[in-house]
């Protein structure tokens, strides 16, 4: 691990240790903390609240557990020890009272889960024994047209919500994430970019109240959870602050017709030269034109040789009659011509984004998350354009031949991402970025070793990358969660002070000077810090905030 940055050396050490020391306590008799001891108690106190439990709880007995505890990343459950002591699927919000209720008096953690998404698979393995409140059966959305708003409860995929909205209207749409199994639980409340972000923001910017079960049990509103929890729970990430069980959203309004295309070019067709170029235009062009970019190492049919393949992946908010000419005028280069483009509605281009082109559209509401395989994501941000031997040496990343399942994004800010301070949500990425880079890599083969190899790969990507990325802090996405950049131990103990400092790590890069405000939220609202995981922003104590 010599490779590791000491503060993240230390930092696994830490969790180690903590780790251990926790199964050594529960060791010591604690037999309540098995699955049978949970079920007992969650039976008891959903009969007391006059629920019907039996539908409602998977024990490692039930078959479908099986089934329920695959998430899209097969990683971190092959990384971490424990497998939930049971799975509870509520389909009424004060049915989550309970499994609170139980969680404290065991003193078994809770992890929330709502699409089931977590880049590290926070929602769904842990290093402590855990349940899992899996919010699947919370998934009823409501929209009012004549108000543009929509009330959307947290276990709705934004499949779910974007088929609903298209009953409804043509023109009527969100701004949210491409991948329709992705849940409006996690999403939301870290952020959500979308093709749609130059023009409308991030699904959390267009947040106008929500519903949250407070570590008491309490359902709190906007009114009720006042402007400071408000302000959290808008890009802080889940977890940390409670249950969230709804948030109310403005709509936007679309044009009924829409442009899309998906050029790709490769380095012989001047990929390189192409991407340099689109650094200068990405975050300026009109708002209306989103260029996402997809990079992968193929081989090109017509050399035969390894060759970057960049796909310039593109949503038009208007008619191919303006885009033309748009991309005529600002990006002459890529020579897009009207046969690349297709019009249609935006329901159709969420298809296309989801590369579910000519699909019907039910296959929106498929909650089936995609193949299952191993994944490490992680992310960047780029405030000055890429030079051409910056993008060359990524390359030569990218085609090395154990790591061809790389795929890169470039994400394009600028536009209405700026219009918002730093402070007035948690996500503190706005104007002075060009793009964000997402880096997913994909293995197929089990095993320790194998996932060394590949994990040790992209932390020297990443390393190659900081003369690029932003820096002091070098920043990163919290909707693309990534545990190298530093993890709070679960139980640090008595020392609030050590649990801040390690936080602090990772607090800044995802939320610059936001995370001091989040860390005060925290405190406020979760002194006991119940809503933890190993990622999760700590409570502090004054005198951890003085030094
Ligand atoms: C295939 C894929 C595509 C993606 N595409 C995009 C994209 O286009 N744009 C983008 O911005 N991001 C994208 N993401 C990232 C995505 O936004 C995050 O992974 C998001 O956190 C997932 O939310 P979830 O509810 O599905 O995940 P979960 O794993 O259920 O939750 C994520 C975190 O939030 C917590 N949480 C979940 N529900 C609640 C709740 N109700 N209350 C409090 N805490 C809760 C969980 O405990 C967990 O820590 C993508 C991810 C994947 C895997
Ligand atoms: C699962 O089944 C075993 C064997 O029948 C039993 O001993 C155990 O208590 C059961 N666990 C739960 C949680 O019901
Ligand atoms: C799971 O098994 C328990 C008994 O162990 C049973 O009470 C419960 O109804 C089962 N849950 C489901 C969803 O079938
Ligand atoms: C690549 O760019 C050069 C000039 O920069 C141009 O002459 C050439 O035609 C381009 N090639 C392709 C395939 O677009
Ligand atoms: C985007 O499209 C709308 C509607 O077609 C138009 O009014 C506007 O001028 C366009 N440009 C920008 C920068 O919004
Ligand atoms: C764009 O084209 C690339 C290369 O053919 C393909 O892999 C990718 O799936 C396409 N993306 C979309 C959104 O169609
Ligand atoms: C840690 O912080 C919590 C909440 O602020 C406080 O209740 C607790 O007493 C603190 N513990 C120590 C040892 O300072
Ligand atoms: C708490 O942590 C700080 C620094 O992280 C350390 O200096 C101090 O000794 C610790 N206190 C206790 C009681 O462990």
């Amino acid at each position: 691990m010599a490779y590791l940055p000491s503060n993240i050396t230390l930092g696994i050490f830490l969790v180690l240790i903590f780790f251990f020391t926790n199964h050594i306590i529960l060791g010591f008799g604690a037999s309540s903390t098995d699955s049978a001891g949970f079920l007992e108690c969650l039976t008891v106190e959903l009969q007391s609240s006059n629920s019907a439990t039996s539908h409602l709880i998977y024990t490692p007995n039930n078959s479908s557990y099986a089934t329920l505890i695959q998430v899209e990343n097969q990683r971190p459950a092959a990384t971490f020890p424990e497998k939930p002591l049971l799975i509870f699927t509520p389909f009424y919000e004060h049915e989550i009272r309970s499994a609170i209720h139980c969680s404290k008096k065991l003193g078994v953690e809770i992890r929330l889960r709502s699409g089931g998404h977590d880049y590290e698979g926070l929602s769904s393995a842990s290093q402590v024994p855990f349940m899992v409140v899996d919010l699947r059966n919370l998934r009823t959305v409501t929209i009012a047209a004549d108000e543009k708003t929509a009330w959307v409860q947290v276990g709705a995929t934004l499949g779910q919500f974007y088929h609903t909205l298209a009953q409804k209207s043509r023109t009527l749409a969100f701004t949210a994430g491409v991948c329709p199994t992705v849940g409006v639980g996690g999403h939301f409340s870290g952020g959500g970019y979308s093709m749609m972000s130059r023009k409308h923001g991030l699904a959390a910017d267009n947040i106008v109240d929500a519903r949250v079960m407070n570590a008491d049990g309490r359902i709190l509103n906007r009114r009720s959870m006042g402007e400071d929890l408000f302000w959290a729970i808008r890009g802080g990430g889940g977890t940390s602050f409670g249950v969230v069980l709804a948030f109310k959203v403005n709509l936007v309004t679309v044009p009924e017709t829409v442009t899309v295309f998906n050029v790709t070019r490769t380095s012989e067709q001047n990929a390189t030269q192409l991407l340099h170029r689109w650094q200068y235009i990405a975050d300026k062009i009109d708002d209306n034109l989103s260029t996402r970019i997809f990079m992968k190492s193929v081989t090109s049919p017509t050399t035969g040789k390894r060759t970057i393949a960049a796909s310039f992946t593109t949503l038009y908010l208007g008619g191919v009659q303006d885009l033309l000419p748009l991309m005529k005028e600002q990006f002459p280069e890529l020579g897009l011509v009207e046969k690349d483009c297709t019009e249609m509605s935006w329901i159709e281009s969420v298809l296309f984004f989801a590369r579910l082109h000519n699909k019907p559209l039910d296959i929106l509401l498929d909650t089936t998350p995609p193949t299952r395989q191993f994944y490490k994501g992680k992310s960047d941000f780029v405030q000055e354009p890429i030079p051409v031997d910056g993008l060359q040496g990524i390359w030569r990343f990218m085609h090395e031949e154990d790591e061809l399942n790389m795929e890169l994004q470039f994400s394009p800010y600028g536009g209405k991402m700026n219009s918002f301070s730093e402070s007035e949500t948690p996500f503190p990425h706005r104007s002075g970025n060009i793009f964000m880079i997402e880096y997913g890599l994909y293995w197929y083969l089990p095993g320790k070793e194998e996932a060394e190899k590949h994990l040790n790969w992209m932390r020297r990507f990443y390393a190659y990358m900081a003369t690029y990325a932003s820096k002091s802090p070098r920043q990163a996405y919290t909707n693309y969660r990534d545990l190298d950049l530093g993890m709070t131990s679960l139980h640090s103990g008595n020392n609030n002070s050590t649990s801040y400092e390690q936080a602090r790590v990772w607090g800044v890069k995802y939320f610059a000077n936001n995370f001091d405000r989040l860390v005060r939220v925290k405190t406020m609202v979760d002194p006991t810090n119940f809503f933890r995981n190993e990622q999760s922003i700590p409570p502090y104590v004054a005198s951890a905030y003085s030094s």
